[in-house]
């Protein structure tokens, strides 16, 4: 049967990650989150203090690190030079940093010929900012995934604290709000909706009704396919 490519981009925090993990699981696919591979690359580059504005070096060094995601149980893990970095891809400095690094046209070339290689093979589900407008832009499925930002800083706020720290909510509202639009105000890919997107707002859905929604779009597809 042939494989889907299904597309899930969004702003922070709007349920992507959640989604396309247990979508991947239903139909059997591959998850790849790209936000974790610019995450990696970020983290590279504070672990070994490269200046941030120098981008010369900083896209030498993506161009030089091993990124690999590997399935393990119900989740994936990241591997930096075949290093585990799945937890700290996650720590604040990271986060504060990841949109100016993935802002530079360098790291980006790098991370998207790595990305349309791990697609080749099919059976996919690529989540980030610009997969359905750049990096797939033939993605037989695309989804662009909206919640209120309120709901947004709700779920971040429970994922954060689950991870033991401890958050203030208008601050991580500030951040959140601040790191959308650095990263729809960039030259390099901006966050926007694929014209052939269908947008999904989460904000009332439950996990549940979101999966559902795009497996049965993906159902459909595979349907008039066969
Ligand atoms: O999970 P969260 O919403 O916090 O973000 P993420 O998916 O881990 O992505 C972290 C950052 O990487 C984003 O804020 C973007 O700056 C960047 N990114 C990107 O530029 N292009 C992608 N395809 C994915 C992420």
């Amino acid at each position: 049967m042939r494989k889907l490519i299904i597309a899930i981009d969004g702003p922070a925090a709007s349920g992507k990650s959640t989604t396309a993990k247990l979508v991947a699981q239903r139909l059997g696919y591959l998850h790849i989150d790209t936000g974790a591979m610019y995450r990696a690359v970020t983290l590279r580059v504070l672990e070994e203090k490269i200046p941030l504005d120098d981008v010369q070096k900083i896209g030498e060094l993506a161009e030089g690190t091993q990124i690999r995601l590997e399935r393990s149980g119900s989740g994936s893990r990241i591997y930096v030079d075949g290093r585990d970095v799945t937890t700290d891809i996650r720590s604040p400095s990271v986060t504060n940093c990841v949109s100016l690094v993935s802002s530079y046209r360098l790291v980006r070339d790098v991370l998207v010929r790595e990305q349309r290689r791990m697609a080749e093979r099919r059976g996919v589900v690529l989540e980030g900012r610009d997969i359905g407008t750049v990096v797939l832009p033939n993605a037989d499925l695309k989804i662009y995934m909206v919640a209120h930002v309120t709901e947004r800083v709700k779920r971040r706020k429970r994922d954060l604290e689950l991870a033991g720290s401890v958050v203030d909510s208008e601050a991580l509202e500030q951040q959140i709000l601040e790191r959308d639009r650095f990263d729809s105000t960039r030259d390099a890919s901006p966050l926007r909706k694929a014209p052939d997107a269908i947008e999904l707002d989460t904000t009332d859905l439950t996990i549940e009704q979101q999966v559902q929604f795009v497996v049965s779009r993906a159902q459909k597809i595979l349907k008039r396919l066969s």
